[in-house]
């Protein structure tokens, strides 16, 4: 009999792995996270943390820990458009659901709301959940490559703080170690793409800059400055990472060029141009080099191998999906594996993850690229193309503020382009209407035709392949309680109303037969009372049909009304 150190041994402890290795714990999953240096990110990378990711936060009884270090939606909202902190500003965006049509919109898709969360922030709130969970963390420990064979995947690392090796045997690798992953490469994922299309570089500093920001609360400040079309987008960015006095500060670089070294009396005069402040007191923290790419595995996994995060989609900052998209593919894989390793799910279940997570991370990257290129018109209304210079910008705005009729058609171009931007800034179907078709799911054929733009709109429905829709039902002791919070946490859940016994029965009958730990809920009942109707509005189902939602929340079968199958279902679904 095969012996395993682990079941699961989880390489990288960022959002991907981090969250991974949570969630494994958590489903209660020997897990090894194995991790390269001796803490987590030191400098605040990600931040943006949408309602889908504080959902997953929720699942795992942490969102109240994301709260606590998280900057909240009020001081974020504000995205700034301007000549330099000091200087003119062209426009705003309102950004992250905070205008006042679109707050309504987050407010009724979800119980949580979105935070800026830094990954400094971020990954030691999962890392220590984890171990305290039960996950094994080895800091220090820089993973070499593995082989794998029929039964578990054998590791080799270093000890970096004893300076030799050893290896591991485990079920199955998560390889969760970024853009430069040794496990997507040693396991031969496929990539797609281009990478190193441009040059960036982020500097960190601290700097009191309240007086200039504190009146517009929000996370991004772009600046048109000249020489930021190089690497750039035309514009650098000053990025709050603590208000108002912690910021990081992206500038471009030529890229057909070697590297650029970065002094701290260059990092200081790129920030204090960008403020407009030559006397400006600065410290600067950090000063990083990356690059912008456009790349995406087409398969996650190979066997026993699967990988998660930037290890299999590469993309710019925008519309914030770096960590989000590697919590979330965590949040897909984790409740599979745990299954198989407890038995109760074949492997066929596993490939699943490949083929729902796959389309999402193409779908993200090439999101994040063209939002990245949609800077384009607002340069185009100011009539500015290209490197300028302080007068050449000066001049786009004066035409574009002059009351002409030239003006008057540069402030349409102008609205319009900064209109574009809420695909970047507003793409609330892009951060919540993640769809799956795979063998985890049973399509019933019903799908509604988007009524409005997918990718700005959150678009709720009970199709099989989407998530559960949010709404407040009421619970036994009179609090709201949102549908989200009556499934999950590593369960499979059949949701009925009050007539549906029939659905009930067949749950019981479905668990002891697969000895599968089956939460029913009954819509209507004290523990969840649909008061405010919504529930009825948006289930999709009757009174007496029935609803099978995954551990991940995803709506893997749907039956309309009184019927029969869910056992068959479940069989299929869990490859059975
Ligand atoms: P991530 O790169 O975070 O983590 C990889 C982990 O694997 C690390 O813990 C690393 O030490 C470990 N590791 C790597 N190789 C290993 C090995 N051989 N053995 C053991 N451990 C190993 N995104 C965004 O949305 N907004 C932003 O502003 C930025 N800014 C930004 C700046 C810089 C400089 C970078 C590099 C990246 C960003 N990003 C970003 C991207 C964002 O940080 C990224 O999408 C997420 O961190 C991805 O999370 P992962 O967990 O997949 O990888």
């Amino acid at each position: 009999m095969t012996r395993y150190d682990t079941d699961v041994l989880v390489v990288g402890s960022g959002p991907a792995g981090g969250s991974a290795a949570l969630l494994l714990a958590t489903y209660g999953v020997r897990t090894v996270l194995a991790t390269r240096y001796g803490w987590m990110a030191h400098t605040p990378r990600a931040h943006i943390t949408n309602q889908r990711t504080m959902e997953v936060l929720r699942d795992l009884g942490i969102e109240d820990q994301a709260l606590a270090q998280g900057t909240p939606p009020e001081l974020m909202g504000d995205t700034v458009l301007c000549t330099s902190l000091v200087g003119e500003e062209i426009g705003r965006i309102a950004s992250w659901g905070t205008a006042d049509r679109s707050a309504t919109e987050y407010a009724a898709a979800s119980p949580c709301h979105l935070i800026d969360l830094p990954q400094t922030y971020l990954e030691p709130i999962l890392a220590a959940n984890a171990a305290a969970r039960g996950a094994k963390l080895r800091l220090d420990t820089e993973f070499l490559d593995f082989a794998q064979d029929d039964d578990g995947v054998t590791a080799r690392l270093l000890d970096r703080v004893r300076g030799d090796e050893f290896t591991l045997r485990a079920r199955y690798l998560i390889g969760a170690d970024g853009a430069r992953s040794r496990v997507a490469e040693q396991a031969g994922l496929p990539i797609d793409g281009q990478s190193g299309k441009a040059g960036s570089m982020n500097i960190t500093f601290t700097a009191d800059l309240s007086e200039h920001v504190a009146h517009r609360p929000s996370v991004l400040y772009w600046v048109m400055r000249p020489g930021a079309h190089l690497g750039g987008i035309g514009m650098g960015l000053v990025r709050m990472v603590r208000p108002w006095n912690e910021w990081l500060l992206t500038w471009g670089y030529d890229i057909a060029q070697p590297p650029p070294g970065v002094s701290a009396e260059e990092a200081a005069r790129i920030v204090r141009d960008l403020v407009g402040d030559p006397d400006l007191p600065v410290e600067i923290t950090s000063t990083s080099l990356w690059t912008v790419n456009h790349s995406y595995a087409t398969q996650y996994s190979s066997g026993r191998v699967f990988c998660a995060g930037d290890a299999v989609h590469r993309h710019p900052p925008s519309n914030g999906l770096g960590s989000n998209t590697s919590v979330q593919d965590a949040y897909n894989l984790a409740w599979k594996l745990a299954m198989v390793v407890r038995g109760e799910a074949g492997e066929g279940l596993l490939d699943s993850y490949s083929a729902e997570r796959a389309p999402v991370g193409k779908q993200i990257v090439d999101r994040a690229n063209l939002s990245r290129d949609q800077f384009g018109p607002i340069f185009a209304a100011l009539g500015i193309d290209g490197d300028t210079d302080s007068d050449a910008i000066a001049a786009g705005l004066a035409a574009c503020t002059a009351a002409t009729e030239d003006g008057a058609l540069r402030r349409k171009r102008l609205q319009a382009a900064i209109e574009l931007k809420n695909y970047e800034f507003n793409a609330h179907g892009v951060e919540m209407d993640q769809r799956y078709v795979s063998n985890a799911v049973l399509p019933d054929g019903v799908e509604p035709a988007a009524d409005r733009d997918p990718e700005l709109y959150h678009r709720p429905t009970t199709t099989p392949g989407a998530k559960l829709p949010h709404v407040w039902l009421v619970g036994p002791d009179g609090r709201r309680v949102s549908t989200l919070d009556t499934v999950g946490r590593g369960r499979w859940t059949v949701l009925t109303g009050l007539t549906g016994g029939a659905w009930r029965e067949a749950a019981a009958k479905a668990g002891a037969d697969l000895g599968l730990d089956l939460r029913v809920v009954t819509i209507g009942s004290p523990e969840a009372r649909d008061s405010y109707g919504d529930w009825a509005r948006i289930s999709g189902i009757e009174e007496n049909g029935c609803l099978l939602v995954r551990p991940d929340g995803y709506i893997a079968w749907r039956h309309a009304a009184a019927g029969t199958g869910l056992l068959e279902a479940l069989r299929r679904l869990l490859a059975r």
